[in-house]
């Protein structure tokens, strides 16, 4: 059996025309685009390029984009001060700090120092809180992203074993409870899990987020099992890769997401979502 592909590219089209859409509508009330401040600490490459996507993203939806490119030598104070400026700027509706930060720069100091009304990263406790009791806060970008391309193709969740291999804050975590959330029964697997082939060889649905290349091999995956495939790994030939080993696991799974084109785009699609929910939720403060 050869899996369907799950074409990320298509289903983020998807969600970028209907943020456009309301971006256009938001604008109306507010007089004045949704707007999205983008800062970046430093020279990561990997982070430039995930940067510059989100402002052509911003472009693309009729979103403002605001960009602040801060030297690797930063202090920590200067970034919570930018921070402090832009939440309190009422033309700024959601700030997003590209994460990872350089080593002298507390990451959960800058996360919780981003008003959670502002938090279109779904990172600030607040919103992890939210989403833990099923609250409206803004959910992660990428797990959210997992869950719309399940929506998307009509693959079912409710009831089925979804195993998440990965614990991550931005992905693992979050994704276990967005899919607890609706009602897979999940197991979160990490470096020191045993037996980890026969846990994966349960799963209905997996979600890769190790960070490895080759991980994921065929022999770990059930029949008919749908792969969500969220690493991003660079191989020393410079091509980019998943934690799946591809060709052999799409011979095993019904779906597969393939990388690059699946989760990755999905990313920046539910963040122009998030940064009109934002803007949306300031209109409406606005109106009342
Ligand atoms: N670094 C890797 N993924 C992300 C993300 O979704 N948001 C931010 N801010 N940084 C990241």
């Amino acid at each position: 059996m050869a899996a369907k592909r799950i074409d990320g590219k298509v289903i983020s089209a998807y969600i970028k025309e209907r943020a456009a859409k309301e971006a256009a509508q938001v604008a109306q009330i507010l007089g004045r685009k949704p707007c999205l401040a983008v800062i970046i600490v430093g020279e990561n490459p990997a982070s430039k390029v995930y940067v510059n996507n989100k402002k052509k993203a911003c472009e693309a939806c009729g979103i403002t984009s605001l960009e602040y490119a801060l030297p690797e030598l930063t202090s920590e104070r200067e970034l919570l001060d930018l921070i402090g400026t832009l939440n309190r700027d009422d033309a700024v509706d959601g700030i997003l700090c590209q994460l990872p930060l350089p080593g002298h720069i507390s990451e959960e100091k800058v996360i919780e120092a981003i008003s959670p009304e502002k938090d279109v990263d779904g990172f600030h406790p607040v919103n992890v809180g939210k989403m833990l009791t099923g609250g409206d806060g803004f959910l992660p970008c990428t797990p959210a992203g997992l869950i719309e391309m399940l929506k998307y193709e009509n693959i079912p969740i409710e009831g089925k074993r979804c195993v998440v291999i990965g614990r991550s804050n931005i992905v693992g975590k979050p994704a276990a409870i967005l899919m607890q959330r609706e009602n897979a029964t999940v197991t979160v697997c990490h470096s020191k899990t045993r037996n980890l082939k026969e846990i994966l060889l349960q799963a209905d649905i997996i979600v890769a987020s190790v960070g490895k290349p080759h991980f994921l091999t065929a022999d770990m995956v059930k029949p008919g099992a749908v792969v969500l495939d969220v690493g991003i790994n660079r191989l020393p030939d410079k091509t980019l890769v998943g934690d799946a080993e591809f060709a052999e696991v799409a011979e095993v799974a019904s779906y597969i997401t393939p990388v690059p084109g699946g989760v990755g785009p999905m990313t920046v699609a539910m963040l122009m979502q998030n940064t009109v929910m934002a803007a949306k939720r300031s209109a409406a403060l606005n109106d009342s």
